[in-house]
């Protein structure tokens, strides 16, 4: 395991696979009456949230604490970065405490890798800007494997705001490595950059025409139809006409779910949340049988629980914890 999950990118399909299976055994805690094993106790986990969070914050609290650590939520506004600390300032502050892990989620693409090389204790990234959401990604697969059994061969169409997507950049690496078809659809102004050589690198497809994708003639059946958030709060322009013409383009709307459901009964529908009801999945969507979506938010607390478990107490990151010297804090003292 590496010492720190920053990216899918970091964890090799073998790697993706004991995460996995490992949370298979964690989901089993969810259903005692009592909820706690010593796992993690005696480490300290620090959930420092810069963006909102309502799955991801509260997931990462309740696997720690299920898991006997001491679990501490900081967010922006209630630290001292309100008064113009910085983020390297902030962690090396919290690291200098001797914490044992930071599970971080930051607008800025790329913080958590530096974060990852100020502090001592492990980094967990917990979605940082439009680049990654491993976590994410990991509980998506799991709660697909659960329902569809294994992804080797399985049909994935990604669909919705790629552009900012760091959903997207976190499944496109799990998904492949795990062996499954992806067709990514968006309207061309919400699809990334360079798309087709990235497409033609990582080998998946690309399409406009989300009816196309999911039923016209010759189209590859679909497994799995995992929506995405269009997000307003990352658009400065104006990526589409209307909301109500993005729906009929490119929504999951009752009668594109009656068409789907009439081809394909088993086919799973997953979104990450939060969803924006009636604009990229329609509420019969979101609450039909079809759909997944709080059966991931259910996953979350298990793959989580299972990478704490295998980032802190795994062969790599069980050390005792009291054996770790903070670097800040201790380096150079005559002590
Ligand atoms: N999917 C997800 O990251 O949701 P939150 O923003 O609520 O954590």
């Amino acid at each position: 395991m590496p010492r720190h999950l920053l990216s899918m990118s970091d964890l090799d399909a073998a790697a993706i696979r004991t995460i996995l299976d490992t949370a298979t055994q964690m989901h089993e805690v969810q259903h005692r009456e009592v909820k706690k094993i010593p796992t993690l106790r005696g480490r300290t986990i620090i959930n420092l949230f810069f963006e909102d969070s309502t799955r991801t914050r509260s997931s990462f609290e309740i696997a720690g604490k299920w898991m006997s650590a001491d679990t501490i939520n900081i967010t922006g506004k209630g630290s001292a970065t309100s008064k113009g600390e910085s983020l390297r300032d902030t962690v090396r502050t919290i690291d200098a405490m001797g914490v044992d892990a930071f599970v971080i989620r930051h607008g800025a693409s790329g913080a958590c890798h530096q974060v990852a090389g100020w502090v001592d204790a492990h980094v967990i990234n917990a979605g940082d800007g439009t680049h990654e959401h491993p976590t994410q990604a990991l509980l998506d697969a799991y709660t697909m494997e659960r329902r569809l059994g294994s992804l080797e061969g399985r049909h994935v169409a990604i669909v919705g705001d790629l552009t900012h997507s760091r959903v997207l950049r976190s499944n496109l690496i799990s998904l492949r490595r795990l062996g499954a078809a992806v067709t990514l659809v968006a309207p061309p102004t919400l699809m990334p950059s360079g798309i087709t050589s990235w497409a033609h690198r990582d080998g998946f497809t690309v399409g406009h025409d989300l009816d196309a994708v999911l039923g016209g003639e010759g189209a590859r059946p679909v497994d799995a139809l995992m929506m995405l958030r269009v997000q307003k709060e990352r658009m400065s322009g104006g990526y589409f006409p209307t909301a109500r013409e993005y729906t009929v383009g490119y929504g999951l709307t009752r009668d594109r779910l009656a068409r789907l459901t009439d081809l394909n009964p088993e086919i799973v529908i997953c979104h990450p949340g939060p969803m924006n009801r009636g604009l990229e999945i329609s509420a019969d969507a979101a609450d039909a049988a079809q759909s997944l979506v709080l059966d991931q938010v259910s996953a979350g607390v298990a793959v989580r629980m299972s990478v704490l478990y295998h980032l802190l107490a795994g062969a790599d990151g069980g050390a005792d914890a009291a054996a770790r010297v903070p670097r800040s804090a201790w380096a150079g003292s005559a002590a």
